[in-house]
């Protein structure tokens, strides 16, 4: 039943980064719903236990969840993350949600080692992670790669004093497109998923910043979304992801409130 359901991903292992909290702790739980077996990883091992403890309450059994607790941003930490996680065996599907928002001020404020954190974390360490599952997928002909991006790579304009966010989801977007195409027919597809805008910690981070340094526009855009009721839970935005993640398309971005 699950397998119907789940478009095949019952029994398949999938990777989800940022699994502890927020949209990829909502899609883990997901996952797990439709039979997967599941690799979590963030930094935070707490929130990483959180997640079991949650998964063990729906009855997901202990050996079916592997937590590896890693910074993404930090090369050594990546390797040693993917080596746990291959060492258990193949990974068959990927989600790279994992993702910051910060450095954010004025452009020419931030310096260049907190560029390139940002590029770390929300790009070089999904690409290192497809690199790495990626074998696995190709010699089994089958495999699932999404990419959690934002809508501001489609409207850079929309959040001034977030380049480094706005620059690095629209590298993600280009690397993902490129990737799936490079990919056509192997059975591995790779698609972008853009969540909307949804309730969880990051928004609330951004709420909480200095009026001053991040600037009024971005402070008042991200607390009206909050005021207004418009942001939407971590399980919709989870749910629009999983109805796709089992299909062929490939190449896509995928919007949120896109017809299934
Ligand atoms: N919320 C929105 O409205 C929204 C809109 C568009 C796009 N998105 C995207 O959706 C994704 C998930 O965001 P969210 O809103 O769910 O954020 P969130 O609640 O802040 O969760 C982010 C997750 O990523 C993990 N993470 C962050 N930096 C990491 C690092 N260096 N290494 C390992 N794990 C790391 C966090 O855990 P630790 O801190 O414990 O590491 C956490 O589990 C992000 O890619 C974000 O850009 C969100």
């Amino acid at each position: 039943m699950a397998d119907e359901v789940g478009g095949g991903l019952a029994g398949r292992t999938a990777l989800v980064t940022g699994a502890g909290r927020g949209i990829g702790r909502a899609v883990a739980l997901g996952l797990a719903d439709l039979g997967a077996d599941l690799v979590l990883l963030a930094r935070s091992s707490r929130q990483l236990e959180a997640t079991r403890e949650e998964l063990a309450g729906r009855g997901v059994a202990d050996r079916r969840v592997l937590l590896i607790a890693a910074d993404l941003g930090d090369e050594e930490q990546r390797t040693q993350a993917v080596d746990a996680a291959l060492a258990r065996g193949r990974v068959e599907i990927l989600v790279n949600n994992a993702g910051t928002v910060e450095p954010l001020g004025a452009t020419a404020e931030i310096p260049a080692s907190d560029l390139r954190w940002a590029f770390e974390v929300n790009l070089i360490a999904a690409v290192a992670l497809t690199a790495a599952v990626l074998p696995g997928m190709t010699a089994a002909g089958w495999g699932r790669i999404v990419n959690v991006s934002s809508g501001i790579a489609a409207a850079p304009e929309a959040m001034v004093r977030a380049n480094a966010y706005a620059a690095s989801k629209a590298a993600l977007e280009a690397h993902s497109l490129n990737l799936a195409e490079e990919l056509r027919g192997t059975g591995v597809t790779v698609n972008v998923y853009r969540p909307g805008r949804v309730d969880t910690a990051m928004q609330e981070w951004i709420r909480g910043q200095d009026q001053e340094r991040i600037g009024a526009a971005l402070h008042g855009r991200f607390t009206r979304f909050a005021s207004s009721g418009e942001l939407i839970t971590p399980e919709r935005a989870a749910a629009a992801l999983l109805a796709r993640l089992g299909g062929e398309e490939t190449g896509r971005v995928w919007e949120v409130d896109d017809p299934v």
